[in-house]
This record gives C-alpha cells, structure tokens and sequence, in this order.
C-alpha cells in the first residue's frame, strides 16, 4: 500500500463514480440489440432483482431517485394543508418533491457528528410544523452517507404520532438495520416505513445512468405507486375480465362477451411519466449483481481511511457511527475543523484539486436556500449548520486503489497545513 504502485501522473480523484466493467456494457448492448427500449423485461427482471436483494414485497423502478420521492409522497396523498418532516442535511430533491406534491416542509435538525436525524429533532420539526398550523403527515428520514437514521425509534415515534413514513435511502442501497432484539433487516424491507425510495445516480452505490425505485409491503400503496409512475393509466391485467370491477367504465374495457378490448386504458388519477427504460434498467440489473463487492469494497476504503486519517486528528475527523446499522458507505464525509487548520474550505478544495483530488459538501442545509428562506423566514437548526461548517466528502468509489486513500490523506494533510495553496 504505497503511493510507488499508482501511475504517474495519477489519475484525477473524483469524491465518487460508478464503476462499469464489460459485463455491464454487454447487458446494455444487449437491449439495444433487442426489441425494448423501454417498458421491455429489464425493468421487470430489475425490480424483481431489487425487491429480492433488500426483502420488500414488491419494488417500482423509475427514472431517478426524485421522480421515486415524488411517486412516494404523492401515493401517500400528502398535498396542500399537509406537511412532512425533512432533515436539513439532505439533497434539495426530498424536500422539493413534498412542495411539488403540494405539502409543506416542516425541515428537522440532524446530529451534528453523523448528520442524521434522530427523534427529538424529528419531535420538535413535527411541534413547529404543528405550531405553523400544518397537518404533519410524514417523516422522511434520511440515510446519509450510507448510514440509517434511527428507525426503530423515528418508526415508534411515526407510530405513536400517526405519521407515514418514507425513508430516504438514495445512499443507502446495501445498508443494513440493525436494531436491538431483531434479526438485521436490509433498508428497502420497509420495517418501519410505509415506502422506502433509491437512486442509481452515478455516484451512488449502483448506477444506473440515472435511476430510481421505491419499495414497499403494501399491494394497494405500491398499485398507486405503479399506476402513478406511467400516467396514472390502468389496463385490465393481462385482458383478464375478472379485473373489470377495476374500471369505471366496464363497457368500454369489455366487449359484450367479456373480451378486453386491447387498447383499452382508463386513468382514475393523473399521474406522472417516471418510468425507467429498459437501457437504464439493464445496468441497474447488472451492477446489482455486484452490489456485496461494491459495499465490502467501500468498506474496505473507509477502513483505510480510518487508518491514515487518524494521525490528521483532531484537525480531521472520520464519520461518527452509529450503532444501529452495518453501512453501504456512500460518502466518505469527514469533519474538518477549518477554522483551526487556519484555511478556508475552499482554499481546502482548491489545494486538494490541484493535488488531483477532488471533494464535495454534502450538504448545504437545505433549509438555507433562498426558496425555503422566502417561504418560511430562518429556521434556526444549529446541528445542521455545524454538520455543513466542517463536512468535507473525499474520494469514495470502489474503483480506487488501496494506495489511493493514503494519497488522499496526505493532500489532505498538505492542503490543511498549506504545502500547496
Ligand atoms: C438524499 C438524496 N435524496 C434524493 C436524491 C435524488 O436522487 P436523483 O439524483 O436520482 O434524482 C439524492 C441524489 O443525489 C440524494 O442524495
């Protein structure tokens, strides 16, 4: 493990990036050699593949990661006069995908060391979306970074105050629940949740171009989801009549002796066209195959990590964990206390990048956008800005090499300590 066994010059490190090998390029070739594009048996064999790997009754593929929260929030009915509860660290798509459907963002505060929100930040985002005069419908935890949010006790917490949940778990494909008394449980089984939603973002654990999903156990949910995902359009299944008390207008789905008619469709609500095509499907289907490698892989780089980041401490700190999951590290986010390294954040960036490493926030409280702002004033959630003060993600893909994480840190070192600027 020494930086003598990389190439020279070394090659660009970006914080993160798929990683497509032969097998995955065959299976999209293979599609756009076949007769789907879209709609076609990628998608069926990808859902069905998902919903096995994390143990859900039955999965939805769509087009990324925010049509998936928006199919969500929408089965859900949240709309106008309803709120849900959003942590601040998270991408702008959780909370812009509940104003879309109509509802408003009551945005909870996270743990500053892991940026996850647990239950009293949840509690107090449902008193002040209360106190607002919002009927608070959801929580929608956050997994970020690859960790889960509490969810045994955020799911009592939904429980005791009849909140839906959906969890968020665009970063957290292959994590694992781990709560005290109960056998591990893959996120996506929905334990605790009513929908749980993915992307297949490049940078995230599978790729799929751009991707989504949302898993559930319940048949009548996940329908909704399904129907709302091409258009919100119904078809008798499979031209079977028994399906004809699913239609408004049996007469016009059935001929007078009970045969479909084929080009039948019927949309009860409107929906949304959120569907993956089969291209996109065939490489989400192929790099789930790969995911156990990919997770182990991540991990292994985190270990790294954790190894030659150590000696940069307090300066620099690797991701708190938590006790409650085993995780799919999506991000590498460590805590870098800025203000005592003497060098802004971006001086930081700018330095690494220099030295062939790239970096990334994640995230701007979202709450500090100037839409939320207008809408809603200052919301004071001083976790969340201290998680945003020192948050830094370096380099985090399973393509790099073990040398490389020791080359990362000593930018990093040379970065805080200004040997490059
Ligand atoms: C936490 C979180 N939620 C939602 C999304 C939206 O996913 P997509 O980019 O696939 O639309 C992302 C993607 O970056 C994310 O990180």
């Amino acid at each position: 493990m020494t930086a003598a066994a990389l190439p020279f010059p070394p090659p660009f490190l970006p914080y993160g990036r798929q990683s497509v090998d032969e097998e995955d390029i065959a299976a999209v070739a293979a599609v756009l050699r076949g007769d789907w594009l879209t709609q076609g048996p990628a998608v069926a064999a990808f859902e069905r593949a998902l919903a096995g790997r994390v143990g859900a009754r039955d999965t939805v593929a769509c087009a990324n990661g925010t049509a998936a929260l928006r199919l969500a929030y929408t089965a859900l009915d949240l709309g106008p006069g309803d709120a849900v509860v959003v942590p601040a660290n998270t991408f702008l798509a959780t909370a812009s995908a509940a104003h879309h459907a109509g509802a408003e963002v009551a945005f909870a505060d996270v743990d500053p060391a892991t940026g996850l929100m647990g239950v009293e930040q949840a509690e107090a985002a449902i008193a002040r979306g209360r106190a607002a005069g919002w009927r608070v419908r959801a929580l929608v935890p956050v997994h970020y970074a690859g960790q889960t949010a509490p969810m045994a006790a955020l799911g009592a917490l939904a429980r005791a105050e009849r909140l839906a949940v959906v969890e968020d778990a665009c970063h957290a494909v292959g994590s694992v629940e781990l709560a005290t008394g109960r056998a591990p449980v893959p996120v996506g089984a929905c334990s605790e949740s009513a929908l749980t939603v993915f992307s297949f973002h490049p940078v995230k654990t599978i790729a799929a171009g751009e991707g989504g999903a949302v898993t559930g156990n319940d048949p009548g949910l996940m329908a909704r989801v399904r129907s709302l995902c091409n258009h919100g359009m119904r078809r008798a299944p499979g031209g079977d009549p028994a399906a004809d008390h699913a239609f408004a207008d049996p007469g016009a789905a059935f001929d007078a002796d009970g045969m479909p008619n084929p080009w039948y469709y019927e949309m009860p609500e409107p929906g949304f066209n959120h569907r993956l095509s089969d291209i996109h499907a065939a490489l989400a289907l192929s790099q789930i195959r790969r995911l156990d490698a990919f997770v182990e892989r991540r991990r292994r780089l985190m270990a790294l990590y954790a190894e030659w980041l150590a000696p940069l401490a307090p300066l620099v700190e690797s991701p708190a964990t938590v006790p409650w999951c085993d995780p799919a590290w999506h991000l590498c986010a460590v805590r870098i206390d800025f203000a005592a390294a003497g060098r802004s954040r971006a001086r930081v960036m700018a330095a690494l990048r220099a030295d062939g490493i790239g970096s990334q926030v994640h995230y701007i409280p979202v709450h500090r956008q100037p839409f939320w702002r207008r809408r809603y004033g200052d919301a004071d959630l001083p976790g969340a800005m201290m998680h945003y003060a020192r948050t830094l993600s370096l380099p985090l893909f399973p393509g790099m090499a073990d040398a490389d994480v020791e080359r990362v840190a000593a930018g990093l070192e040379r970065a805080l300590t200004g040997a490059i600027s």
